[in-house]
């Protein structure tokens, strides 16, 4: 046992590259890992346990790792005692009722007495508490969808991404349960760990500028004189443009950082009031 941080992230499937993408803007120096089952970080103390995504809430929670990146349906799924940390942004997901395409459910009373498939029995049972109906609840661990298919049910409950492996399985979208996305959850007793606690911290810190850097563009372009004014109203800017006069007199370079989903709301506006040679950036780091 070394004194890294313990980080478990899915060994195969939805999350496991984007995890490693947000991992590599931290900085982290990772080496391919291919069919192991850890690795350690060259630049930062920490190892990297590649798992199945279902095993990770529970061992953060009994401290086989340390923390962990997970989808928040996995956690609901498995009640385990961690602390959700962040939210990461990505993997975002649905738990849908699926039902097939001729059929309709418009309300979680028509429920009633169906036999529903799903991985996630914890959750629907929750479901159907709160809204007072019962049905049958089978539980399969892969491959859901196919139930309806086999009469096996009548329904499934299950994660819908794109919407594909529905389609596939002559299934549509209905009802929907939960919400999801990639969290960063901690074991509990991590703050007694003085030395892990501060690689976290540091840890902590370098995600939060990677995910504030990704919802963030530079943007870059000549303003003639006279619109400066109108053209720094429309910026929406963290702080305020830095403006720069050209070798062209009548010129002023403006660059700004702006949410990245306002670019393409305010490029003409920017265009309509003079601005020329807009280059929109992409920012690797901020730190706010
Ligand atoms: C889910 C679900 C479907 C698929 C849906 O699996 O079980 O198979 O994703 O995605 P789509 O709407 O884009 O077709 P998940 O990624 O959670 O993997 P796992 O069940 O193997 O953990
Ligand atoms: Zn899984």
């Amino acid at each position: 046992m070394n004194g890294n941080l313990k980080l478990a992230i899915q060994k195969k499937g939805r999350l496991t590259e984007k995890s490693l993408d947000l991992l590599k803007n931290c900085g982290l120096e990772i080496d391919s890992y291919k069919e192991r089952l850890f690795v350690s970080a060259r630049n930062f103390n920490v190892d990297i346990l590649f798992l199945r995504d279902d095993d990770i809430p529970e061992y953060v929670q009994d401290g086989v790792a340390d923390i962990g990146i997970v989808g928040g349906n996995v956690i609901e799924e498995k009640n385990s005692e961690v602390n959700r940390v962040r939210n990461l942004g990505f993997g975002k997901c649905k738990l849908m009722f699926g039902i097939p395409e001729e059929e309709s459910l418009e309300n979680p009373a028509e429920l009633q007495d169906k036999v529903i498939a799903t991985s996630y029995p914890e959750i629907l049972n929750k479901y159907l508490d709160k809204n007072s109906v019962s049905a049958k609840i089978i539980e399969i661990s892969g491959s859901v969808e196919i139930a309806p298919t086999l009469g096996v049910a009548d329904y499934v409950c299950d994660i819908v991404s794109t919407g594909t492996t529905l389609k596939m399985n002559k299934l549509k979208k209905s009802l929907t349960v939960l919400e999801s996305q990639a969290e960063l959850i901690a074991n509990k007793k991590l703050s007694e760990n003085l030395s892990k606690i501060n690689l976290f911290n540091e840890l902590i810190s370098r995600i939060d500028s990677a995910l504030t850097a990704k919802k963030s563009k530079y943007l870059m372009m000549n303003v003639p004189g006279e619109s400066l004014d109108s053209i720094s109203k429309i910026i929406p800017s963290l702080k305020s443009p830095t403006i720069m006069p050209l070798a062209d007199q009548e010129l002023f370079a403006v660059h700004a950082v702006i949410p990245a989903d306002r670019f393409w709301q305010i490029v003409e506006d920017l265009k309509a009031n003079g601005a020329s040679g807009i280059l929109l950036l992409p920012i690797e780091n901020m730190i706010v």
